[in-house]
């Protein structure tokens, strides 16, 4: 037995050099840390339970009969992040370049069944060149398996993707399907085909940073969520996102106890929107000053900036935020802003997760170059989304609330729960100029009649009373109590449930 043993720790030991001291220390030298480094970073420690590390591929093509490496280039298993239960895969690049083979694809898909069986997330940490090109049509088999998987996860169990080092051809689309994608500054990529093949096929030279780098897809594709420094830093970041996140559907968001008051006033809210309706002002400032402790995990900040989102808390609950942002493009919606927000609404949806809209939005971006890319289609889905949501919907309007955004962002109609109006608010179908001049065209020659017109506008609908008489508005708020009356209506709808119509699953403009 004590030689079985021994035997056994042996095996253990030379599967944890995957492909060898050579290979981690050039892993090392790159700044990346290897597969089962980054696992005991990202779980609590010691809870790291590991399956299949004793997995071999099958492949017996161009010398791979004589080539096995124990795991075959991926670790895989569950542990715990503060306390509360993950499945995990990491790649290992020393191991074929991460490579992925059918048995490599075998040990992903059976974390992933058992962590819908179980309802627990699944976080991917990637770092691969793809699909193992020794094996042909299995490989490709085995990447289909997993998009299969993560199809039928969506909407289940949360799954993120952690991409912290080269992802490309099949290796991009399984990540593409995760609720969220972080990247690694420097260190990783994404793309469909890499600078080579775009080179032979457009003869565009571009270096694999410009084509998938982290600043890439932070910024122009919008395609990962966050970039950070290094692995350490995405991995403790990664821990810090999972807190907001339930383990799956069935489950309520967690809370974290919080001694931040729920009654808290801030006064300093009651100057935050300019006297001059046309100066921007920041919304994060009042995103900030509302949540539980300041703390505000922004995603995609720096893409389509135009609308914030992200998550709070509020008396310790999640809460997802959708918020206007005067200070880009005067906060219209565009479409990269109205995808950007409408996944983002589909995901609080799917989770259980109540959302906050904060409003000031002076319409739908106008131009060719939006209608020629399908604005029409791509507004839609932002609106799609909010109609679709069941979760609690808190609205507030601050300023402007102007045309089809007025209706998308979270409107009484959209079945939003509570609807605040700030005294600043400003309700009408478009702006005191634009309408100035249709409805009164023939005035359009004559200024003074021109300016009388427009301060008729205003005194009109430049506020919310219009909105308020109608009941399309609840209540008209002082600004300063913004978090007091948030709290006390995600305490009142704690309970909600309404249910769509049975189907057997809608069409949202794509
Ligand atoms: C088998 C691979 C591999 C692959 C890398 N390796 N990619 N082995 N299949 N796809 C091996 C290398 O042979 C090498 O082995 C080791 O991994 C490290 O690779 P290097 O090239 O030395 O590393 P580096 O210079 O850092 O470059 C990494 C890389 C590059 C950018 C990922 O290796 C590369 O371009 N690989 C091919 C990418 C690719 O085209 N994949 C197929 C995509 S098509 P040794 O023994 O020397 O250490 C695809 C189809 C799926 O995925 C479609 C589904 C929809």
């Amino acid at each position: 037995m004590h030689e079985i043993i021994q035997q056994l720790e042996r095996k253990r030991e030379q599967a944890r050099l995957g492909g060898g001291q050579k290979r981690i220390d050039a892993q090392h030298n790159k700044g990346k840390l290897t597969a089962r480094e980054r696992i005991e970073l990202l779980l609590d420690d010691g809870t790291f339970e590991e399956w299949d590390m004793f997995k071999e591929h099958r492949c017996v093509d161009f010398g791979m009969a004589d080539n096995k490496v124990p795991s075959d280039g991926v670790v895989t298993g569950y542990g715990t992040i503060n306390g509360r239960m993950v499945f995990v895969f990491s790649q290992d690049f020393t191991v074929f370049g991460g490579a992925l083979s059918e048995a490599h694809a075998e040990k992903i898909c059976k974390i992933m069944d058992k962590a819908m069986q179980v309802g627990a997330p699944v976080i991917g940490l990637n770092d691969s060149g793809g699909a193992r090109i020794q094996e042909g049509v299995a490989a490709l088999g085995g990447y289909a398996e997993v998009f299969q998987r993560n199809v039928m996860a969506s909407g289940v169990i949360p799954q993120i993707s952690l991409i912290m080092g080269p992802c490309a051809g099949g290796a991009v689309y399984s990540p593409a399907m995760t609720d969220f994608i972080f990247m690694v500054k420097d260190t990783s990529y994404m793309f469909v085909t890499g600078p080579e093949v775009v080179k032979t096929v457009t003869h565009e030279e571009v270096t694999a940073e410009e084509l998938g780098g982290a600043t890439t897809h932070t910024t122009k594709s919008g395609v990962a969520d966050l970039a950070f420094e290094n692995d350490v830093d995405a991995l403790l970041m990664l821990r810090r996102f999972f807190n907001y996140l339930p383990l799956n559907n069935r489950e309520k968001p967690p809370i974290r106890p919080t001694a931040d008051p729920a009654e808290r006033l801030d006064h300093s809210l009651d100057t935050l929107v300019p006297d001059n309706a046309n100066k921007p002002y920041d919304i994060k400032e009042l995103i900030i000053k509302t949540v539980d402790d300041a703390d505000f995990f922004e995603l995609q900040p720096d893409h389509a900036k135009n609308i914030v989102i992200g998550f709070g808390r509020m008396e310790g609950q999640t809460v997802g935020i959708v918020a206007n942002q005067p200070m880009v493009l005067a906060g219209c919606l565009d479409i990269k802003s109205s995808i950007k927000a409408a996944r983002f609404v589909r995901f609080c949806d799917a989770y259980n997760i109540p959302i906050i809209t904060f409003v000031d939005v002076p319409g739908f971006m106008p131009g060719t170059a939006q209608e020629y890319s399908g604005i029409i289609k791509h507004g839609a889905k932002l609106l799609y989304a909010y109609a679709e949501c069941t979760v609690p919907k808190i609205t507030l309007i601050t300023r402007k609330a102007y045309g089809g955004a007025y209706d998308v962002m979270a409107s009484k109609h959209l079945r939003g729960d509570v609807n605040f109006a700030w005294p600043s608010a400003e309700i009408a179908v478009m702006g005191p100029k634009g309408a100035v001049e249709i409805i009164f065209r023939e005035e359009k020659n004559n200024p003074f009649k021109v300016a009388a017109r427009e301060q008729e506008y205003k005194a009109k609908f430049a506020n919310p009373f219009v909105a308020g008489a109608r009941g399309f508005i609840d209540d008209v708020i002082q600004p300063h109590e913004t978090r007091k009356r948030i709290c006390r209506s995600l305490v009142m709808l704690r309970n909600k449930a309404i249910s769509n119509p049975w189907r057997k699953h809608g069409n949202i403009p794509l």
